[in-house]
């Protein structure tokens, strides 16, 4: 059977010089895009956790995908981070570091009851600015978050140090 690692560096399209020179980045849309790759990531992004979870968190955009799939596949819900301004009730919001700038999460109040056990997932972690804002926010409402899924993490940017205290699961480092 062929390896995560394989099926990601067959079915990803790797991209020169973006999001700028230099940077060659790594696709996933064409992952998604394949049945068995779509399946086989969410698979084994959510094997780590089995069982220690009530419900799945995606972040804004590119998370939804993930989380989406792994909820009904394991029969839980899925709460939605949003990026701000998008949820139409009481929210709590939480700004975030990125490279160049800042960004905004919300979190609806009562999306989440306290104690929830939530399992975050998202499609690459880079400088951990994103997930980081998204552990707060679940703090805020008294969830639980039991762990980190991603396809990909970046080398060298930080972010598994900066979420020192969540276990992170990812399937390739690049
Ligand atoms: C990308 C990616 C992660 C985040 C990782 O999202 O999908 O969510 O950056 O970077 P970080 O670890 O440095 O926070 P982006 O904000 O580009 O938006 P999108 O998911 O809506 O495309
Ligand atoms: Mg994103």
């Amino acid at each position: 059977p062929e390896s995560i690692s394989d099926l990601l560096d067959r079915l990803s399209a790797i991209v020169p010089d973006y999001p700028a020179e230099g940077i060659s980045f790594k696709d996933l849309t064409p992952v998604f895009a394949d049945p068995a790759g779509l399946r086989r990531i969410v698979d084994e992004v959510i094997a780590p956790f089995a069982g220690q979870f009530d419900v799945i968190a995606g972040l804004e955009a590119r998370g939804f995908v993930m989380a989406a799939a792994a909820a009904y596949a394991t029969g839980t819900g899925m709460i939605t981070i949003r990026k701000a301004g998008k949820l139409p009730r009481p929210v709590h919001r939480d700004e975030y570091t990125l490279e160049y700038g800042t960004g905004t999460l919300e979190l609806h109040r009562d999306d989440v009851a306290p104690g929830t056990r939530v399992l975050i997932l998202d499609d690459v972690l880079a400088t951990g600015g994103t997930v980081g804002s998204a552990a707060r926010l679940l703090e805020k409402v008294g969830a639980k978050v039991v762990g980190v899924g991603v396809v990909l993490e970046l080398a060298g940017l930080g972010g598994r140090e900066k979420l020192a205290g969540l276990k992170v699961h990812s399937l390739q480092l690049v």
